[in-house]
């Protein structure tokens, strides 16, 4: 059985907070939340927990997890060394949706880095998360709290629908604020190199520390290299249905998905439509979800895993979404939404007929 405990924020109950880090000290599972998606967590420091993580998300175990911690100084416990520049960037953007990689050391178990030499470490900024952390003795590892391959929770109910029964607890501390999973920046690269876009841009980080690379199999879709964090290799948030972007300008996107929805529909097949405010109230036909505005990129992030799974109730056959602006958050809305679609993406312009995009 799992148990359900509503957290209010602005009060942390330590009654309740003592039992989850209690569950965690003991190898239990808590699913928490931070402000990027709700995380799995589990002792990052011992290797029996972190097969159940594996085990409860039905995860490869190639596949690593990230290592929460509360205060900047528990970092160099658990790595070789701490580079000048990480407390330049940790001043910045610790605590925060930043994961950094780091060489580490004896105290991480492989099971912890799915076997790599390398762990990734996050500060998060959820309050409920970091006094969880530090609850739970100051190493948590979190993936999201998902079972593989579906959407990342941003709701506790979200999390309940993948994993009750199979985790000892979770708090709910209700909608999560970003929405999309921490950008992931390797340092023990020179320069360091974004593995994973989110919230911390790759402007934001030049800001700060000059030149940032950028995984080349997150610029080029037709990359036949393996990308470097194990994760985005896999099909990751993707929805039950055949999911197609369709790119242009944002008019031309609306007639082109207007007239293959008309045509599948016509054709017998359910089609699910990822509209904006903008752009709702001219479609006609299909499931029509509306993710929020076009200029304000926060809100998309937010509202996109709730509507992917929205869609996955309604059993749709074929999810249609028009492509979103890449400023700020933009590029990790179209990294999720192009994992989503497994890159399957239409020029609006070159739609004229229907065999044009059969
Ligand atoms: O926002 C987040 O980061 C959320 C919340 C819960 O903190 N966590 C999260 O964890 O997204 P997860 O396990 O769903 O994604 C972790 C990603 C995977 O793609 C994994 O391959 C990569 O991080 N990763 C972890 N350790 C790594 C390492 N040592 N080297 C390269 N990639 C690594
Ligand atoms: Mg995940």
């Amino acid at each position: 059985e799992t148990i359900i405990k509503k957290i209010d924020r602005n009060q942390i109950d330590q009654v309740i907070m003592e039992e989850a880090g209690s569950i965690l000290k003991n190898g239990g599972l808590v699913a928490f939340p931070t402000e990027t998606v709700y995380g799995l967590g589990a002792n990052a420091l011992d290797e029996e927990a972190a097969k159940k993580t594996y085990a409860a998300k039905g995860r490869p175990s190639d596949n690593p997890l990230i290592v929460h911690i509360a205060r900047l100084e528990d970092l160099g416990a658990i790595v070789e060394s701490v580079p000048l520049i990480v407390d330049e960037i940790a001043a910045h953007f610790w605590p925060g949706p930043l994961t950094m990689i780091f060489n580490k050391n004896e105290k991480v178990p492989l099971g912890t880095t799915g076997g790599l030499e390398t762990v990734a470490v996050r500060m998060p900024d959820d309050e409920i998360a970091r006094e969880l952390i530090l609850a739970g003795g100051g190493y948590v590892s979190a993936p999201s709290a998902n079972t593989s391959g579906r959407p990342s929770p941003t709701t506790a109910q979200h999390v309940a629908e993948d994993l009750s029964g199979k985790i000892e607890m979770i708090l709910d501390g209700g909608s999560v604020d970003i929405g999309v999973e921490s950008t992931i920046l390797d340092m023990t690269v020179t320069p360091p190199m974004i593995l994973r876009p989110g919230a911390i841009t790759k402007e934001m980080l030049s800001e700060v520390i000059g030149e940032v690379a950028v995984d080349e199999t997150l610029i080029s879709e037709n990359s036949t290299k393996a990308p470097k964090a194990p994760g985005m290799k896999y099909r990751h948030y993707a929805p039950k249905a055949e999911m197609i972007i369709v790119d242009g300008e944002p008019e031309e996107a609306v007639r082109a998905i207007k007239q293959i929805a008309y045509e599948q529909v016509r054709l017998g097949y359910k089609v699910g439509i990822i509209a904006s405010n903008e752009s709702v109230d001219q479609y006609t036909t299909g499931v029509v979800k509306c993710i929020g505005s076009r200029v304000n990129e926060k809100t998309v992030a937010r509202n996109l895993y709730k509507v992917l799974r929205e869609f996955d109730e309604e059993e749709v056959d074929y999810i249609y979404s028009e492509a979103f602006p890449e400023a700020g958050i933009g590029t990790a809305i179209m990294n999720r939404l192009g994992k989503a679609a497994g890159h399957h993406v239409l020029q609006a312009s070159e739609i004229t007929k229907l065999q044009d995009y059969r």
